[in-house]
């Protein structure tokens, strides 16, 4: 068959990517779409299982870093998009490995992007009906100030936008940054038609369980302590998963070139009360008695760097595009904690192995 387009989705197999590739290839029988990961402790082929025999879907296991595979991919396949995910994505790691998140973070996405230049430069319609878009996070910004009275969200005065200027103190966050610029740096120096997106937390089905929600959802079940780093006081922003790839989908076909776009929820919590939230949804939902679970949170020591507040203006793209979240919070993370619950065999092939060695070390 003839494809009206051909896109590489890298990080394809990962928490968010697997929701992009499920709803590129639903969304779009004349597109082809290829997802290129690595199979990191992150990416589990498992995620995609209903989508995997697909005709306009295609699965390759290699590594962004490897230039030369990504311009065989770029020639063989005529690719003229790319969805950038593609990451190592955890803070905690972050700090524990610096080295492995410079090396996919940064010098992978130069490695994709070069790949995208080298391919494209060579026709002869060039960059045009390209487009090279780079999926970024909120946290390149910083952190923000709790300094409104603090019953109510919003937690602070102020909000990251477009054009609040890159802070970031994590090794996670600093990487990001440095491949944020180095995409931006392809537009302005080659030309390169690319577009940049800054989100905020993401939540739901998939999501590796080291990250707060599916890793205390999992620890509630088997009744094992819930770590919150300080006094749970730090705020995140959170959104759907499904709603972020929805963004993702417009943004692809119809943001601006060389813009960035910020992408949030206008849902903030502070982690003890999602917390709070997350034990009385499980104890509801497996029958249990009201406030069961509370003993199990665990006051530990805070995670070095530990950014205090993200907040996501993203009006920007309400405004020039038309997106908002659709899902309430109550329902999302209602969807979210059954679906880790109903998806018990998921959780446990995706903990076992080398995650559970890093778990025990981290945590012993
Ligand atoms: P994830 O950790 O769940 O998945 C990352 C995927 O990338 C995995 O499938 C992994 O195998 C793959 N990968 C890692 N290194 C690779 C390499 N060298 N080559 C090829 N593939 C490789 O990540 P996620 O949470 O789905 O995040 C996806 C993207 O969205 C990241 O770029 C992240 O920075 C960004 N983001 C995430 C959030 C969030 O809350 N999760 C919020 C904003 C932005
Ligand atoms: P996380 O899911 O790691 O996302 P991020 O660090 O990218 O925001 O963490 C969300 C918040 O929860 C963050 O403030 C750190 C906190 N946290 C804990 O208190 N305990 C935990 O075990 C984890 C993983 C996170």
């Amino acid at each position: 068959m003839d494809y009206r387009r051909s896109i590489i989705i890298t990080g394809g197999a990962g928490f968010i990517g697997s929701h992009v590739v499920r709803m590129f290839v639903n969304s779009y029988p004349d597109y082809r779409i290829i997802n290129v990961d690595k199979l990191t402790y992150a990416g589990n082929l498992a995620n995609l299982k209903d989508i995997e025999d697909c005709p306009n879907y295609i699965f390759i296991k290699a590594d962004i870093c490897d230039f030369e595979k990504m311009v065989e991919i770029f020639s063989q396949y005529e690719v003229d998009g790319v969805i950038h995910l593609a990451a190592e994505t955890h803070v905690d790691r972050s700090i524990r490995d610096p080295f492995t998140f410079a090396r996919t973070n940064v010098l992978g996405t130069l490695s994709l992007l070069q790949a995208a230049r080298h391919t494209w430069e060579l026709r002869p319609e060039k960059y045009e009906g390209k487009r090279f878009y780079h999926i970024s996070t909120d946290e390149v910004y910083g952190a923000l100030e709790l300094d409104t009275p603090q019953g109510e969200p919003p937690y602070g005065t102020s909000f990251f936008t477009e054009t609040t200027k890159y802070d970031p103190h994590s090794p996670y966050s600093a990487s990001k940054a440095a491949s944020d610029h180095f995409v931006r740096s392809f537009h302005d120096t080659y030309g390169m038609p690319t577009v940049v997106t800054n989100c905020s937390n993401n939540y739901g089905p998939y999501q590796f369980p080291e990250k707060l929600i599916p890793l205390f959802i999992n620890n509630i079940r088997k009744g094992k302590p819930l770590p919150v780093y300080g006094r749970g006081e730090n705020v995140r922003d959170w959104l759907y998963v499904e709603d972020h790839a929805r963004a993702i989908d417009l943004i692809f076909h119809k943001g601006e070139t060389a813009q960035t776009y910020n992408i949030g929820g206008f849902n903030e919590w502070k982690n003890i009360d999602l917390i709070k939230v997350i034990i009385a949804t499980v104890d509801r939902i497996l029958g249990n008695p009201e406030g069961h679970s509370l003993g199990l949170i665990t006051f530990v020591a805070d995670r070095a760097g530990h950014d205090l507040r993200y907040a996501i203006d993203s009006s920007k793209l309400k405004e020039e595009l038309g997106w908002e979240p659709s899902l309430q919070f109550e329902e999302g993370i209602e969807k979210t904690v059954r679906w880790y619950l109903e998806n018990q065999e998921w959780m446990d092939n995706v903990t076992s192995g080398e995650y559970q060695k890093y778990y025990e070390e981290m945590y012993k």
